[in-house]
């Protein structure tokens, strides 16, 4: 669907609608720049700005071909199971869309969300949502998977917290880590990105979690690899 489509300037609107009825969630800056990417994007190019992907999903206004909580649902699905499984989310953004599609998905299992801009605290067994980061103290003793959809610079929580316990992950990485954060160390987001992966590769071995395994989604991005083990 194309920019100028008659049928997408309608779901544009009815997304901005949305954000504006929501905007106590939003600061004043993020909701016009979210704003402006809605108005100035066709409807492949949304998955480049998550606050924007989250309002369309919300709606249930991406079609599949085009929907990354969709497809990263299928990856990990396909590389460690959903069903049967206590997961845990980093990083699940304002809207959890990936968790509620995977909570739709399991016929057993839970899953829990973790990221201080959650809209909404919520707690039941098989479905959680805490509005607050995940740390190096996080328990994951009861979870058997851990997974983050480019989650900033809750990747290298996440890493580190599947390497400790070594639990199984699945990780789609993006360019979180040179953020501006005054004690990033690093050039830019490829020295970033293959330190990540160094560390991964060299945690997995030598926690006896099988090997390290780099998947690029060429659909979404090429730029940005799902890193996971497999054992
Ligand atoms: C780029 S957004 C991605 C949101 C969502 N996964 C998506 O793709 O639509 C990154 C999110 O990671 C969250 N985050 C970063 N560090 C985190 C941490 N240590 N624990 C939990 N969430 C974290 C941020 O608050 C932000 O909402």
């Amino acid at each position: 669907m194309e920019k100028n489509d008659d049928n997408y300037k309608v779901i544009r609107q009815q997304a901005i609608e949305f954000v504006k009825n929501h905007c106590i969630l939003y600061g004043y800056i993020e909701m016009h720049c979210l704003i402006d990417a809605i108005r100035n994007m066709d409807i492949s190019e949304l998955y480049v700005v998550e606050l924007a992907r989250e309002v369309f999903d919300e709606l249930g206004l991406i079609p599949g071909e085009y929907n990354i909580y969709e497809k990263f649902s299928n990856v990990v699905d396909s590389i460690h199971g959903l069903d049967n499984k206590n997961i845990i989310e980093i990083g699940g953004g304002r809207f959890p869309r990936l968790a509620k599609r995977i909570r739709l998905k399991q016929k057993n299992g839970s899953i829990t969300v973790y990221d201080p801009n959650l809209h909404v605290e919520f707690d039941s067994k098989r479905f959680k949502l805490r509005r607050r980061r995940a740390n190096a103290y996080t328990d994951v003793n009861n979870c058997d998977l851990i997974i983050g959809l480019m989650p900033c610079k809750g990747a290298e929580t996440l890493l580190d917290l599947a390497l400790k316990n070594r639990k199984d992950f699945v990780l789609w990485l993006c360019e979180g880590g040179p953020h501006g954060d005054e004690f990033d160390f690093f050039e830019g987001e490829d020295e970033w990105k293959n330190y990540m992966i160094d560390r991964a590769k060299s945690g997995v071995e030598a926690n006896g979690m099988g090997k390290l395994k780099v998947k690029t989604i060429n659909e979404f991005s090429d730029k940005y690899p799902i890193i996971y083990n497999e054992r």
